[in-house]
This record gives structure tokens, C-alpha cells and sequence, in this order.
């Protein structure tokens, strides 16, 4: 039996456009998804589709239990992180010998599949080395990590980031000379954003700046908004939604003092708050028997 578990992520900079090639910013962050796997003569089959392909992967059966300390279509990349674990436990139970890397391009491929649609390696590959990651294209680069202060929002309006994916999609057909002008000032602001990593006042304001683009793609939400306004009034830095949008959550940066004070107003505004920082360990060996 082997256990083992993977860190869920916030995009800090640059969901969206990173599917169009511009850089895009993650973070692993504290919550994880635990997976234990076992060999089995009579495994039953799995309900979630990315655990079936995992193993119809790794051309294996086996018993799968799973165990998540982040809510499902919450945008902070579950299950990137269910299939980066079931891939690790799969591979230490049966001694395959995959390594870190062919299991993030691997999750990469499973999460494309299962989701249908365009996809950036981003949540696979952060969910698999932790930290902070940049991602431009296919070219993932780790940088030196941060300590961030971070409250989550989650508005509980569940979201698909399939469709989320789709609707911008269709504006950037539909509108090229609309959606391609908001795409690129993303990209500038994540880049703006890199060189203020150490600046958190100037960090909240490209938080802002960044929201502001997202909402102008159409990925809003009633409930972001509310959050997003609440998080900044009580003292954050800045506030940004994270992830696809169109519910799902938002991120704020804070001063150290205060984090409970913004955790509180995002609760007052019927969300989930989460305060957290980042994870430096990405997926990990919890057990094996
Ligand atoms: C979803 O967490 C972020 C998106 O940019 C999609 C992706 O990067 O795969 C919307």
C-alpha cells in the first residue's frame, strides 16, 4: 500500500493568457489531496475519470482511496492534484520507475484529455514541485520562493474550467481585436508583477490591474467581485480572482496582521476563507506498507 499526496495551487499572474502563450504565475499552497493506492485482485472502477486514465495509463489495477483537504471545482487545482498523487502512488506500489518528471507530463496529459479543451501544463506541473513556478508556453521555470501571505477565497460557486476556457476562446475568435490587446497587457502585468515579487504594495496593485483584465474576458462573477472588494477593504494588499473564474476563488495578499481580518470579511460575504502560504514540497511520500 503506498500513500502518498499532492499540494493544491493558486495562479498568482496570468490564468487565461497563459493558454495563449503569455507567462503565467503559480503557487503551491499549503491544502493537499492525499491518495493511497493498493494492489488488488478485484479492484472496483474508480469514479472520477482522472483516477480510471491514471491507471489505464500506467497499465495497472488496483484499489484507490483518496482523502482532499481542497474543495472540487474550487480553482485551486484539485484535481490536478487527485492525478498527480494517484500517478506517484500508482508508480511507488507497482516500482515503476517513472520519474518526477514523466509524472507531470503524464498528469499534463490526463488533465488535457479528461477536460477536453486547450490547458496550460501550470496546476500538473506546480502540484508535482511545489513552490513558485513560471510558465511560458511549455517552458516551466521554478523561482526562488516567497513568503507570501495569502488569504483564498472560495465564492462555493462551482465552476468549469473547461468552459471557462471555451468562452474566452470564443471572444478571441469572435473579437481578436479585443480579447488579443486584453491578453497581452495580462502578460505585461504578470511580468510587471515578477519584478515587484519583493514589493507587496506594488504586488497587490498588479493584483488589481490583473483582475480588472480578467473581468474585461468575461471570467467575473457576482460573487468574486464581492470577495475581491471585501478582501481589499479590510486591508489587503490587493485581491485578484484565481484560476478560470466565473465563481471558483479568488486570492488576496496581505499583511502579515492582516490576514484573519480579511479571512473574516470573506466569510461575512458568505465565502470560504483559507489563509495559507506557499508550499515548497510539491507531491510527496506520505506511507507505504
Ligand atoms: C485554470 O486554473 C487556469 C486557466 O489558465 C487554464 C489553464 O491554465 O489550464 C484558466
Amino acid at each position: 500500500m503506498a500513500t502518498w499526496s499532492a499540494p493544491g495551487k493558486v495562479f498568482l499572474f496570468g490564468e487565461h493568457a497563459v493558454v495563449y502563450g503569455k507567462p503565467g504565475v503559480a503557487m503551491a499552497i499549503k491544502p493537499r489531496v492525499f491518495v493511497t493506492v493498493r494492489k488488488s485482485r478485484n479492484p472496483t472502477r474508480p469514479r472520477s475519470p482522472y483516477i480510471n486514465e491514471c491507471f489505464r495509463r500506467m497499465g495497472v489495477r488496483g484499489s484507490v482511496y483518496v482523502h482532499s483537504q481542497l474543495q472540487s471545482s474550487s480553482g485551486l487545482g484539485s484535481s490536478a492534484a487527485v492525478t498527480v498523487a494517484t500517478l506517484c502512488a500508482i508508480n511507488d506500489e507497482f516500482g515503476l520507475g517513472r520519474t518526477r518528471e514523466d509524472i507531470a507530463d503524464m498528469a499534463f496529459a490526463i488533465e488535457k484529455k479528461v477536460q477536453k479543451g486547450r490547458a496550460s501544463p501550470t496546476d500538473t506541473y506546480v502540484s508535482t514541485s511545489g513552490g513558485i513556478v513560471l510558465i511560458t508556453g511549455n517552458s516551466k521555470r521554478r523561482l526562488p520562493p516567497q513568503g507570501l501571505q495569502i488569504v483564498v477565497g472560495n465564492t462555493m460557486v462551482p465552476h468549469s474550467t473547461a468552459k471557462m476556457v471555451e468562452l474566452v476562446g470564443n471572444l478571441q475568435k469572435k473579437h481578436p481585436e479585443i480579447a488579443n490587446p486584453i491578453l497581452d497587457a495580462i502578460g505585461a502585468v504578470t511580468l510587471a508583477a515578477l519584478h515587484n515579487i519583493n514589493h507587496p504594495r506594488e504586488l497587490g496593485r498588479c493584483m488589481d490591474m490583473n483582475n480588472a483584465l480578467l473581468e474585461a474576458l468575461g471570467v467575473g462573477h457576482p460573487a468574486s467581485s464581492k470577495l475581491v472588494l471585501a478582501a481589499r477593504a479590510s486591508g489587503a494588499y490587493g485581491a485578484k480572482i484565481t484560476g478560470a473564474g466565473g465563481g471558483g476563488s479568488i486570492i488576496a495578499l496581505c499583511p502579515r496582521r492582516a490576514k484573519s481580518r480579511v479571512a473574516g470579511a470573506i466569510e461575512a460575504c458568505e465565502g470560504k476563507a483559507i489563509i495559507t502560504t506557499i508550499d515548497t514540497d510539491g507531491a510527496r511520500k506520505e506511507k507505504h506498507d
